[in-house]
């Protein structure tokens, strides 16, 4: 079975409309080897990040799986596939695509479920194509991006009052495994005021794909939204794919002055992907058994989102970031809080108290808080945190009735206020509360005649 180039990309996007690709002759090549999980071909030009097509048909069941092209020597050409390579021999054919690397975008994407290279996974059939753009996104020059200066109501009332986020920014959720990310990203995701959500499952459970559309976004919230799944099973190539497109997704609706919020869950396992392909294609490891390219691309996935230009659109993104044991010094975690604008770290203690969500406040930080609400409210949002530091300093002392009251004024204060802080981080499922009720109610948890509330 031959394509040939036109209806192949056709088929490959999974879109309806016919699509112009130039008619210069290919060159093909053949596969000579694989390692691991990459294939040496010879024979063919490709360039670096060009898309190629591996094509056995001389068998009774011929089987095509596209690859991309990670580096080359000595006439060699080294290529990672983006599907299973179950039927593919040694001499398989291995054919360049034409103009390579660009995207299918559009509004029709809205409600849609794809995966990491623009095919439907919902079933629903083609969509329109309305421009076909190339996976870097444009860049932004940084003096001309627009200040985060708006906040941002994401419905819960601790990120609300006391981590602030801002419009076009981006935030990192960071936990061990079972803490609660995904929910709480969930949350957020329900809750957030944006004409466009993006979501991105990249490399996590298969099953939570379907339970994010079925159950966090539901009917209404779908409308509005683009899923790209790629679950754990897919090719690290296809994972890694899935967080750039996403991202580009987002990009796009971006520049056509949308407000977007994009989620990612996870940005490790973006990392690990990552990793998987560097080291495959041979480069060595370097931190912890991670390659340095993995470094190099966190900041270019994380850089794009934020403002655009004035008067453009914003990409305000949450990444989940999984903090292995719950170090927090794991390097994914560590790179990724240093190029992120701020980190909500969920506490396994708390979830095991049954305290959700389970937000340490004080490992978290909103570093654009002090820019998005008033001196005021700043000024109860660190009162807040020092007497539930105070609190927890002193936890010990006080639950074996060691502490004695009058010792220290600010101790006491925190004893008093203590229901009313718990009461305040704590928040069911289904509640959104929104930035004003939480503004307000932090002013009331330092208010004697709210205490007992
Ligand atoms: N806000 C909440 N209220 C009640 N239960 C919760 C809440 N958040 C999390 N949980 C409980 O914790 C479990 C794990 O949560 P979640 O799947 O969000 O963790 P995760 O950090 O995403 O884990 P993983 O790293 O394995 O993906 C949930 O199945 C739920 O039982
Ligand atoms: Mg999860």
């Amino acid at each position: 079975m031959r394509l040939d180039r036109v209806s192949f990309a056709k088929r490959l996007a999974g879109y309806s409309e016919a699509v112009t690709l130039p008619t210069q002759p290919l060159v093909e090549g053949r596969l000579l080897r694989m390692v691991g999980l990459t294939l040496e071909a010879e024979g063919l030009r490709a360039a670096l990040g060009s898309r190629c097509l591996v094509i056995n048909d001389d068998s009774y069941h011929p089987v095509q799986v596209e690859a991309e092209v990670m580096g080359f020597s000595n006439g060699k050409i080294f290529l990672m596939p983006v599907g299973s390579l179950a039927g593919i021999a040694p001499g398989a054919r291995v054919v360049p695509l034409p103009d390579t690397g660009r995207l299918p975008m559009g509004m029709s994407m809205l409600g849609r479920v794809l995966d990491g290279t623009g095919r439907a996974l919902d079933g629903k059939g083609g969509m329109k194509a309305e421009d076909w753009v190339p996976m870097d996104g444009p860049a932004i020059n940084p003096l001309n991006r627009h200040p985060i200066s708006e906040p941002l109501d994401v419905g819960i009332r601790s990120i609300n009052g006391l981590l602030t986020v801002g419009r076009g920014q981006r935030l990192g959720l960071f936990a061990g495994t079972g803490v609660g990310k995904s929910v709480l990203l969930g949350m957020m995701t329900r809750f957030t005021e944006a004409d466009i959500i993006v979501v991105g499952l990249i490399g996590e459970r298969g099953r939570e794909v379907k339970e994010f559309i079925d159950e966090i976004l539901g009917h209404e919230g779908l409308k509005r939204s683009v899923v790209v799944a790629s679950p754990a099973d897919d090719a690290p190539l296809m994972r890694l794919r899935a967080a750039m497109y996403c991202t580009r997704i987002a990009e796009y609706f971006r520049d056509k002055g949308k407000n977007v919020l994009l989620l990612m869950d996870s940005l490790t396992r973006f990392a690990q992907a990552q990793r998987e392909i560097a080291l495959a294609i041979g480069e060595p490891p370097a931190t912890k058994g991670y390659p340095p390219s993995v470094f190099a691309r966190l900041p270019k996935l994380v850089e794009r989102a934020g403002n655009a230009e004035k008067g453009g659109g914003s990409i305000t993104a949450f990444y989940t970031v999984l903090s292995e044991g719950d170090d927090q010094q794991d390097p994914i975690a560590d790179a990724a809080r240093g190029v992120l604008d701020g980190h909500i770290v969920l506490s396994r203690r708390l979830a095991e108290e049954g305290h959700y969500p389970a937000i340490d406040i004080e490992a978290s930080i909103s570093r654009v808080m002090p820019q998005v609400v008033s001196a005021e409210h700043m000024r109860l949002a660190q009162r807040f945190k020092q007497l539930w530091s105070r609190y927890q300093q002193s936890r010990d002392l006080i639950s074996v009735g060691a502490y004695v009251p009058g010792g220290d004024a600010d101790t006491d204060l925190a004893i008093a206020r203590q229901p009313a802080m718990v009461k305040y981080l704590r928040q069911n499922l289904q509640d959104n509360e929104s930035l004003e009720s939480s503004s307000a109610q932090l002013a009331a948890t330092f208010n004697p005649a709210a205490a007992g509330a």
